[in-house]
């Protein structure tokens, strides 16, 4: 089976936060695990490099909008190996390949009958690039995101006929309760397509910095409708030589934020019937990583920087405390010191010291060769189906819960070495026989609890895995592997982190 899962493509009017980080790692844990399944994976990430949001930030600059987007497309490239993405592509918009391809598809949509001229009269918040609506507006006829006032904007432009689309979309989603998660942000476009669907204004006559209208060149293209074309352009010349379209098209999985819910759960479904394509299967909205009560933005200026928290904690570590802290799909306050307390507690006791404490007892007990025996019942039932509700949840991008789902395989494990007390049954080797048994239960534990870890810790879990002699990274049952192999101790996992100066 093929998994094509894609970020939001990132503005470069500024450098890449933890927010965009965020969205990052999600679909880059959903990547990781669907390799893990032997499925063959697509990752797409990249930047959003045209409209009014970057022409301003240049202008204020003093740069050309090419100059800004390629100085800071190069920053979101960086962050991408720093924080262990593992996209197959990065694409940006300002790409002519990408160009070419939105050029052909809104050709399709014009000769289709799906655009339509007439005048746009509304609030234009020119940071979001979007019109808000009445109800949308903030205090004051300011934009609810950035909190600054609103233009009152009128213009001759094409249209795209979503209106037209109303019925289908109502169909797409009684048919596929699932198509948006979570559930409670599936209602919110149901209820907006219920709501009644207004055509969308589709070029913007004054812009500068944009794609041409291929019917009309005298206007170019609002930056929604070649932004959100990239999930189907990059397929088509992400390798050299090769269409990966009928490979991976539709996506398995848009990931992003709630902030642009509409865009893809309302109008790209849309487009795509209007461009002849199919939507695709599923779009997992997660909330806003807050610092204090407010969303972490550039704009906002109250950012964590991505690259300071690796220096210090490590990816691994982001990576575990973004899923774990904040409830995905939920919005949710992060911290240095929620950081911290989770990286000692959890990370370097709960997980770190259970991995070096296992494999430190099977080196000073068994001369490091774990002990083959059978699967102890009481662990065994602590284990029973816990791979399958791990994938059953990620399927579902439930990635807090999954993580969840593993932890308590780590707390189950500490609670076994605390139960069964190994260094008794090996003062005067006791109990040799169930010492055996609870050696080769603690190992093989640790080893599929690391398997499931894989896409959240993957630095960590692949020095463990290695210390365990794992070669697969395939998911298995506890009792699947039986002893004998030789295993290595590890340093700590965690160490602890001093305190900046
Ligand atoms: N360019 C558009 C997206 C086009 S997709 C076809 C855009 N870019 S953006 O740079 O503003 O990125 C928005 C996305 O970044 C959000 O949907 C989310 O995925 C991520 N986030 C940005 N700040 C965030 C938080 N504070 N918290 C969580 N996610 C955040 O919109």
């Amino acid at each position: 089976m093929s998994y094509y899962v894609t970020t939001p493509i990132y503005y470069v009017n500024a450098e890449p936060h933890l927010g965009h980080a965020y969205s990052t790692l999600a679909a880059d844990v959903l990547a990781r695990h669907m390799r893990q399944r032997g499925e063959e994976v697509f990752f797409l990430t990249g930047t959003d490099e045209h409209g009014e949001p970057i022409e301003l930030a240049a202008e204020r600059e003093g740069v050309t909008p090419q100059e800004l987007a390629d100085r800071n497309a190069a920053r979101f490239e960086a962050l991408m190996p720093i924080i262990d993405a593992t996209n197959d592509f990065f694409i940006r918009t300002s790409d002519p390949r990408h160009a070419e391809k939105v050029a052909e598809i809104m050709q399709r949509v014009y000769d289709n009958g799906w655009v339509s001229k007439g005048t746009y009269e509304g609030w234009y918040c020119p940071r979001c690039a979007d019109f808000k609506t009445e109800r949308e507006l903030g205090p004051g006829q300011t934009c609810p995101i950035h909190e600054i006032p609103l233009e009152k904007v009128k213009e001759e432009n094409w249209f795209f006929r979503l209106s037209a689309f109303q019925g289908q979309l109502e169909g797409l989603y009684e048919e596929r309760p699932d198509f948006v998660v979570p559930e409670f942000r599936r209602n919110e476009a149901v209820s907006f397509i219920r709501g009644g669907l207004e055509d969308v204004s589709l070029s913007r006559p004054k812009l500068k910095w944009g794609m041409r209208l291929p019917w009309d060149p005298g206007q170019r293209m609002y930056v929604w409708f070649d932004a959100l074309l990239n999930y189907v352009t990059a397929l088509t010349f992400a390798r050299d030589g090769e269409d990966l379209t009928e490979r991976f098209w539709p996506a398995s999985l848009h990931v992003m934020a709630k902030d642009i819910l509409k865009f893809h759960a309302v109008i790209w479904p849309a487009l795509l019937w209007a461009a002849d394509l199919e939507p695709p299967r599923r779009m997992a909205i997660h909330g806003y990583l807050l610092m204090g009560e407010k969303k972490m933005s550039k704009s906002l200026g109250n950012v964590l920087d991505p690259f300071e928290a690796i220096e210090r904690f490590g990816a691994d570590a982001l990576r575990f405390y973004c899923f774990r802290e904040v409830s995905f799909g939920q919005d949710g306050s992060i911290s240095t010191a929620g950081f911290e307390a989770r990286y000692e507690t959890e990370l370097a006791n709960d997980f770190g010291n259970l991995a070096s404490r296992v494999l430190a007892m099977v080196e000073r007990y068994r001369d490091g060769v774990v002990p083959e025996a059978r699967v102890d019942a009481v662990l065994a039932e602590d284990f029973e189906g816990a791979v399958a509700r791990f994938s059953e949840l990620l399927d579902r991008a439930e990635l807090t819960q999954a993580l969840e789902e593993a932890w308590k395989l780590v707390r189950r494990l500490n609670r076994y070495v605390e139960e069964t007390r190994p260094w008794e049954l090996a003062k005067e080797e006791a109990d040799p026989e169930r010492l055996d048994e609870v050696l080769y239960n603690l190992t093989e534990g640790l080893r599929v609890t690391t398997l499931l870890l894989v896409p959240y810790l993957p630095r960590t879990s692949e020095r463990l895995l290695t210390a365990l002699a794992e070669d697969s990274r395939r998911l298995t049952e506890l009792g699947a592997r039986p002893g004998g192999q030789r295993v290595e101790r590890v340093p700590p996992l965690f160490p602890k982190i001093e305190a900046p100066a």
